[in-house]
């Protein structure tokens, strides 16, 4: 099978997109669920410190083993204090993309540079409690903007309906072409609130690999997604 390595984002148009976060698998059971994910657009894959995020999730060696599993992007997400060593090390183990948090640097724009110069996509992620203003500096740099709609650390949290509102003021600050993410709390329902706010990319863990039925899953966001675009452009 070959293996396409890179900035992913530029290769979907404009279409909503999938990402299930591998976080939610049965680890033991991955390679299995990963191929019964069968409509993902991306896999999203959470990389926690312990120490910015109060977890400790996987490293390099799980995406490096993932990246020679499938041929799907990798979207990974690193909750971590050192964005720019950790930026290196998981380009290295076969990320296509990173993204970062802005609460965790004041030095974005290199790590962004960093990225981008290895042909990777760049996104930049906010937490709760932080205003969109705080990346405002930064979002025409970016491939993809990720909102969180819990507080990092956790899976299978609950969808904050608080972050609506900035969904959309960061929708609007976007340049065209620049994907907005979601990630916590993500099931049909929520889906449509975030798309009907402006979401283009769709996180879910426990929603997709908790259901007995992932390719199902995965089908029942892209359905409930399409539909709320509808009524955000009608
Ligand atoms: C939370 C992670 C999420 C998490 C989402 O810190 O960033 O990607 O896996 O999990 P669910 O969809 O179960 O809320
Ligand atoms: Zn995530």
């Amino acid at each position: 099978m070959s293996i396409k390595r890179g900035n992913p984002w530029g290769q979907f148009g404009e279409r909503p997109l999938i990402a299930p976060s591998l976080l939610a698998c049965d680890f033991v059971r991955v390679g299995e669920q990963i191929a019964a994910a069968a409509d993902a657009d991306l896999f999203h894959v959470d990389i926690m410190d312990g120490h910015f995020v109060p977890n400790l999730s996987m490293g390099p060696g799980f995406v490096k083993s993932v990246r020679a599993f499938t041929n799907r992007p990798l979207d990974v997400h690193i909750m971590v204090t050192d964005p720019a060593y950790f930026a290196d090390r998981f380009a290295q183990a076969g990320a296509d993309s990173i993204t970062f948090h802005i609460e965790a640097t004041d030095k974005p724009e290199e790590i962004i540079d960093f990225l981008h110069d290895k042909g990777l996509g760049a996104g930049i992620s906010i937490k709760p409690a932080t205003p969109a203003e705080a990346i405002e500096g930064i979002i025409d740099k970016v491939d993809v903007v990720l909102v969180m709609t819990v507080e990092p650390g956790y899976g299978g949290q609950t969808f904050m309906k608080d972050q609506l509102s900035k969904i959309s003021q960061v929708r609007s600050m976007l340049p065209d072409g620049v994907r907005l993410e979601v990630d916590g709390g993500i099931n049909p329902a929520t889906a449509a609130l975030a798309a009907q706010a402006g979401a283009d990319v769709f996180v879910a863990g426990v929603n997709v690999f908790g259901s007995n039925d992932i390719d199902g899953a995965i089908k029942a966001l892209r359905s409930a997604v399409t539909e709320a675009r509808k009524k955000r452009s009608g």
